[in-house]
């Protein structure tokens, strides 16, 4: 019988709705059996049934989704011996990188990523930062205005707009990647 995955993920705009999914993509192509939930929409009740569990979360001012981490939360003790793997959607990484600060990188990834397996007592098989999406239309005015000075940085890293006002920084290829890998390792 084919392991069992089970994909959480928590978004405020899609983008990690999407990276889920072509995770699933990948992992199905590996033979394994993966259901994928968005957390907000869906109570997860049981998780003995899965061989792997994959959290993923957008990132807004630093914080995850309350839905991907409230999943964390109540699963705790059971992720804590499980197979479990962690990523996040992250609009800054891209910038972060392409202005090569290395302080920063490091920086976020012990706030995005690894303080929370410590926060949860997870042992993560790998825990990685995608890119995200800068949908300048789904944000509130305020954000918009806050965040309008982004624009230019984003241009200058190399990314064009896919829709008026939208950039999208996922790197698909990394994506995939770190899916086969997760399913090589597991
Ligand atoms: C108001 C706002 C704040 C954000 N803050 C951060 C941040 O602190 N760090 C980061 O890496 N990305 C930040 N982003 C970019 C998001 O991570 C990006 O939009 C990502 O795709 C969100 O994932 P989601 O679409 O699944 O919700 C922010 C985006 C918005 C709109």
């Amino acid at each position: 019988m084919s392991k069992k995955v089970l994909i959480v993920y928590g978004t405020r705009y899609g983008a990690t709705e999407g990276t889920s999914e072509e995770i699933a993509k990948v992992l199905r192509s590996e033979g394994l059996d993966v259901r994928v939930v968005n957390a907000r929409k869906e109570k997860v009740k049981d998780i003995s049934g899965y061989d792997l569990v994959i959290v993923g979360s957008g990132i807004q001012m630093a914080k995850w989704t309350g839905a991907a981490e409230n999943f964390l939360k109540k699963f705790q003790k059971e992720l804590a011996s499980k197979k479990v793997a962690l990523f996040v959607s992250s609009g800054a990484q891209a910038l972060i990188e392409y202005e090569k600060k290395t302080e920063e990188i490091e920086k976020v990834r012990k706030q995005y990523l690894e303080d929370k397996a410590v926060k949860y007592n997870l042992h993560p098989l790998s825990m990685v930062i995608f890119g995200g999406v800068w949908d300048f239309n789904q944000m509130s005015f305020l954000f918009r205005k806050t965040l309008a000075s982004l624009k230019p940085k984003i241009e200058e890293a190399g990314f064009k707009e896919t829709k008026p006002g939208l950039y999208d920084t996922r790197d698909w290829d990394s994506i995939r990647t770190w899916a086969k890998e997760i399913a090589t390792k597991f």
